[in-house]
């Protein structure tokens, strides 16, 4: 069976990594995955896009673009618990897909996680420079050349943001893992921040800057054809605008880039003390709790500073400075930037993961899947996308990067969505560790809200989302699809493990 919608089974998934140190510990608590998943979710999303969103796009109502975004995350959270109970292995959605969509979705969904997790590196990466910039600037009244600095100020090339991305990629080849200790300190001085600017910003907050809460609907300033409007403005003939009801869209669709990881916290699920209780309450804590921070940030620093004059580059620290306060602003900066150093270092850590992954099942080349004889870490795939990904992050601007990332991870949603519904007929008698509640109702749910939010986004960005599918089929067609391993196994033995999705499953050969 050589067809393009040969499944990876579930058992084949797991048996490939069934080696005694890779059997996972149920150690984590509801609250681990909590602390764990709002160290990965508090980044770059709230601490920078804020100002863009705000700035361009809904002005003070960008805390409601935040209420969308999270319940859009909430919706897909709930299949992405379930997908990840069920197939535990490195690689999360794509792993997923290659269960129950077959190997071109798979191969599609990891292609498209490659943009999600590289892309994100790199904003994160940029995000984290800004704030560097702003500390060096307020702390030592030093300035980097505007040339190296990000495209949002100007610059050409965002040295810092390049020479992040190389250090990090350093320390992972050498396999240096994030202790929970430091991820514990890390998550508490990003959580105290942004408590710090709420708590403090309210004393400085203004009335007169909610005025207009929605700013009135305007015409798209630069001419660029609607190029930059959103794919749904160009759908319906609207002439393309920013702001009004449906800029607070447009921004949850920016911004939408602050809440994830959460889909990192649901790869925890085997690691997990009683999944069916704890999965569903680590990450929607997570979530609930990030929305709240975020929602709350957004009504104090759009508060404290006229959207109009926010920064785009460090929106919170600049916010301080703006009402006379720069010890705050100072204190902002120091603890985004430590912050930001993890959020990068874990993205980065899921994009290698993810390519080890398609690597391994041989759908690109399996020279990147060696692992290192010393570090054991699959150094070779690190190095390759941690230079290419730092060359990005130099070149890049921050938002248009972000709402690529965006429209990969939502596509990403859609398909896991997709998946659960089709594993729980082809597959009813798994164990799932998490089911998610109302089956089909959910996810179908959970694929609409997520598609709206797709177009949401510029129509520049599906453009570009298009290229970079479009070059994935390309390197699939000749190269994945004649090396996977599924399909040489399935010419050696059809029928021990594969299927085709919606035909019943075949019952595991004896012994398989
Ligand atoms: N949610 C993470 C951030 O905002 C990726 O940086």
């Amino acid at each position: 069976m050589n067809s393009p919608f040969r499944t990876k089974t579930v058992e084949q998934s797991i048996r490939d990594t069934e080696e005694p140190e890779h059997a996972l510990r149920r150690s984590l608590s509801a609250w681990d995955l909590t602390v764990f998943g709002v160290g990965v979710i508090i980044g770059t999303g709230i601490f920078v896009l804020t100002g863009i969103a705000a700035r361009n796009n809904a002005g003070p109502a960008t805390a409601l673009a935040f209420v969308a975004a999270g319940i859009v995350c909430a919706l897909a959270a709930l299949c992405y618990a379930e997908f990840a109970s069920t197939v535990p292995v490195a690689g999360s959605a794509y792993t997923f897909s290659f269960a129950s969509l077959g190997e071109v979705p798979a191969w599609i969904i990891g292609w498209d996680l490659v943009l999600e997790f590289a892309l994100g590196t790199a904003v994160v990466a940029v995000g984290w420079s800004g704030y560097v910039r702003n500390l060096m600037h307020t702390n030592l009244g030093w300035d980097m050349p505007v040339a190296l600095t990000g495209r949002e100020e100007g610059g050409t090339f965002d040295l810092l943001a390049f020479l992040l991305v190389l250090a990090l990629t350093a320390i992972l080849v050498l396999g240096t893992k994030l202790s929970a200790r430091i991820t514990a300190i890390v998550v508490a001085i990003k959580v105290t921040v942004v408590l710090l600017v709420i708590v403090a910003g309210l004393f400085f907050i203004k009335a007169d800057n909610y005025s207009p809460f929605i700013p009135p609907a305007t015409p798209q300033a630069e001419g660029g054809g609607g190029w930059n409007a959103p794919l749904i403005q160009e759908l319906f003939g609207y002439a393309p605008t920013n702001f009004g009801v449906m800029g607070i869209f447009t921004a949850a669709s920016l911004v939408f880039f602050a809440f994830i990881g959460f889909d990192v916290v649901a790869t925890a699920a085997e690691e997990t003390r009683n999944p069916q209780r704890d999965m569903p309450r680590g990450i929607i804590g997570s979530l609930f709790i990030c929305t709240i921070l975020y929602v709350a940030v957004t009504v104090v620093v759009t508060g404290m500073q006229h959207y109009t004059q926010m920064s785009a580059s460090a929106p919170l620290a600049e916010a301080f400075k703006s009402v006379g306060q720069p010890f705050f602003a100072g204190a902002i900066s120091l603890g985004a930037s430590v912050g930001l150093i993890t959020v990068c270092m874990i993205l980065l850590l899921g994009q290698t993961r993810v390519f080890f992954a398609m690597s391994r099942d041989g759908l690109l080349p399996r020279f990147f899947s060696v692992t290192h004889p010393k570090y054991r870490t699959p150094y070779r795939a690190t190095i390759l996308l941690g230079v290419f990904i730092a060359v990005l992050a130099g070149f890049i601007s921050l938002g248009e990067l972000a709402e690529l990332v965006n429209i990969g991870t939502l596509f990403a949603f859609v398909v896991v969505a997709l998946g659960v519904i089709i594993l729980r007929r082809a597959r009813p008698e798994l164990h799932r560790a998490f089911r998610t509640p109302w089956v089909p109702v959910i996810p179908i749910l959970s694929i609409a809200a997520s598609f709206w939010l797709m177009l949401n986004l510029p129509t520049e960005t599906w453009v570009r989302f298009g290229i970079w599918m479009a070059i994935g089929f390309v390197v699939y067609s000749f190269y994945g699809v004649w090396h996977s391993r599924v399909g040489r196994e399935s010419q050696v033995s059809p029928g021990v493990a594969l299927s085709e999705p919606g035909t019943p499953p075949e019952p595991p050969a004896p012994g398989a």
